[in-house]
């Protein structure tokens, strides 16, 4: 069971829950407990000092305190994990600012409300275990001169009578291994069917009981990044999962450079390769190290957007970018894994996930499927964050989807030091509303590299919440502070000096970074609106905003709604879903009536095409400032600008 314990800041007194192991200035962060912390957790720059007072931490090596310090407590808290209850002293030197700054986060509206990722899944909707396709033993009379029926009509009569089913049919590969296999081990046979309906099919026959051990594969297929778990077919449980990159993006960072370069000679071949060898080596990569072998696996379920499928299929993607943007299919046929070229045995069959339109695709529906928006009794947006984003809205009687461009920026493209959520990456931001200091944290607490898009999102809420940067996504000039100065592309603020960086430059947000990220959180915030408006209703009616996607993670409602990408809705109701499209295939590898559910979603689903709408323009031009032109939509922005007042501050290092 998880050790729990209290983790105790003073002097804010500010209390959170951890778990053995959880790092100090992950928590600090998490709290809104101010800690200089230049270096991304990295341990370079020596700044996050912290005392412990009581309790204990355990604490890896750097050569940053003395023996003096040491004995008075003093621990650096990007190395320090919790080991049991523990009470941390922030001392002054340590903190951004002074007690005012604790105060005015205090007194700003209370952001512990999102749902991390991986409590989603206790939220799923309710499903039954029972897969569409899996292995039945059997074991059938053997032919006798008193009932001489062939072998198929004997297979397909017991299996009948166990399953319960009365359409049983045989593939021509399982009739061709059928008088050999039924006869290897005295007419005991294990079948591997495929039943995603009421019809089943026996795919495969294998002498003797082989259905104690099975399994599936669910797959995430994106743009950017591939998933692939591993399901007990027993128990429904995920005995493990890996991500990679997709391999695919050496030929293209988005969907449409893939359909450019699907067009060439071989283009579609090399494109299909790369997303199955991303996809087999994640395979390769559970089977050996969970010991379950290859043939154990009974079938794939995939979830992808449309051009995705597409490239993953081998199917012809150029007429989806090309107007009127029509897709070869959104529903696709169960294949053969192997003929795909998916190192799986014969007989190994794969869903994909069916979609909507040529921009939304599997992945959304797998996403509606698991974020239960399909059930849903109340008012509820989806949004799945990516380079297009997607969104739905809706409830169980209706649901409406479109899809907008929103561009790389949050993925860290157009911007300068903009990177990917990798290692190194800055992920969280907090910025001294005093002194305009940093305090940063980078995945893998290592030596920054660049911002991904949490951090981007903290970094321009931040700044603009605390008046660095006006509305129009300028820089406010005579800050006293040398971290916002003139750079090359305009005003700049230098996030991490060259020293504590693995660059050895500055890292630096600049106002043509800025111009796009709002370029990218207008187009989301123009196509939801629309799109609840084409409805005759308002952002503010939406009882329940689900965001997908690893972009999601680390994002904190507050600062989305602070730059206008989220509606100004109370906190509590902005979930994030996780990957709700792995979360998606999973159930559909899992249950037929999820499967079923899925084909319903695509069936109910009215697609709203906003690139020809009327209106979508005046609505993104109005979404192209921070948070909006109209601020009477975003009161509690409205309310927080206001309690900053005018921008006065002072010098960092000032007390
Ligand atoms: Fe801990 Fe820099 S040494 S954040």
């Amino acid at each position: 069971m998880t050790e729990r314990f209290t983790v105790s800041f003073l002097p804010s007194n500010r209390r959170v829950l951890a778990e053995r192991g959880d790092n100090l200035l992950r928590l600090a962060m998490g709290a809104d407990v101010h800690i200089n912390a230049s270096c991304g957790g990295s341990g370079t720059c020596g700044k996050c000092r912290v005392v412990i007072e009581e309790g204990a931490v355990e604490e890896r090596p750097h050569k940053h305190l003395g023996a003096a310090e040491r004995q008075q407590g003093y621990v650096l808290a990007c190395h320090s994990t919790v080991v049991s209850d523990v009470t941390v002293r922030v001392p002054l030197e340590s903190q951004i600012g002074d007690r005012r700054v604790l105060d005015r986060e205090a007194a700003a509206p209370a952001v512990g409300t999102t749902l991390a990722a991986h409590d989603w899944e206790a939220r799923l909707p309710h499903w039954n275990l029972d897969p569409p396709a899996q292995k039945v033993f059997i074991s059938p009379e053997p032919p006798s001169l008193a009932d001489a029926a062939p072998d198929a009509d004997r297979l397909r009569r017991e299996l009948a009578r166990v399953t319960g089913e009365s359409s049983v049919e045989l593939s021509f590969r399982a009739l061709k291994e059928l008088p050999s296999v039924a006869r290897a081990q005295d007419w005991q046979v294990t079948c591997g069917v495929l039943a995603p309906s009421d019809r089943l099919e026996i795919v495969t026959v294998e002498p003797g009981d082989t259905s104690q051990q099975q399994y599936a594969l669910a797959v995430d297929l994106g743009t950017t990044t591939v998933s692939v778990a591993l399901l007990d077919l027993r128990t429904g449980e995920t005995v493990s999962q890996s991500s990679d990159y997709n391999s695919q993006v050496s030929y293209g960072e988005d969907v449409i450079s893939r359909i450019i370069f699907a067009s060439k000679a071989e283009g579609l071949a090399k494109l299909q390769k790369a997303a199955v060898a991303t996809i087999d080596g994640l395979i390769q990569d559970l089977l050996s190290k969970t010991g379950v072998s290859a043939s154990m696996i009974s079938h794939v379920s995939l979830a992808g957007n449309t051009t995705m499928t597409h490239l993953f299929l081998g199917i012809e993607p150029r007429y989806i970018r090309l107007d009127p943007y029509t897709p070869a299919s959104t529903h696709f046929p169960w294949v053969e894994a192997r003929e795909l070229g998916l190192g799986l045995p014969e007989g190994v069959k794969l869903h994909c996930a069916p979609g909507v339109a040529s921009y939304v695709g599997g992945d959304i529906t797998a996403g509606v499927l698991a974020s239960g928006l399909f059930n849903a009794e109340h008012l509820t947006l989806f949004i799945d964050v990516g380079t297009n984003a997607e969104m739905v809205i809706g409830n169980a009687d209706w649901m409406l989807a479109c899809a907008c461009s929103a561009g790389p920026a949050f993925e860290g493209g157009g911007v300068q030091y903009g990177m990917r959520a990798t290692s190194g990456a800055i992920e969280q931001v907090r910025i001294n509303p005093d002194t305009l200091e940093p305090m940063i944290l980078t995945i893998g607490n290592r030596r920054p590299l660049g911002i991904c898009g949490s951090g981007l999102i903290d970094l321009l809420s931040e700044l603009f919440l605390n008046g660095a940067v006006d509305k129009r996504g300028k820089f406010n000039q005579g800050l006293p502070t040398a971290r916002v100065r003139q750079g090359e592309r305009g005003g700049e603020y230098v996030l991490v000096w060259a020293e504590h960086t693995a660059i050895k430059r500055d890292i630096v947000f600049t106002e043509v970074d800025i111009d796009n990220l709002l370029r990218a959180k207008g187009a989301i915030y123009a196509a939801a609106e629309l799109l609840v408006q084409s409805v005759d209703l308002n952002l503010a009616d939406v009882e329940e905003i689900l965001i997908a996607g690893s972009f999601g993670r680390y994002l904190r409602a507050d600062k989305a709604v602070a730059l206008g990408l989220l509606p100004d809705v109370p906190y509590e109701r902005i979930k994030f879903v996780g990957n709700s499209s792995l979360l998606g295939a999973k159930l559909m590898a899992l249950s037929r009536d999820m499967l079923q559910r899925a084909d319903e979603i695509v069936g109910k689903l009215t697609y709203v095409e906003l690139s020809v709408h009327p209106s979508y323009m005046d609505h993104y031009v109005s979404a192209l400032f921070l948070p909006h032109t109209n601020l009477d939509a975003f009161p509690t922005v409205r309310e927080r600008l206001q309690a900053l007042g005018p921008r006065t501050p002072r010098p960092a290092g000032s007390q």
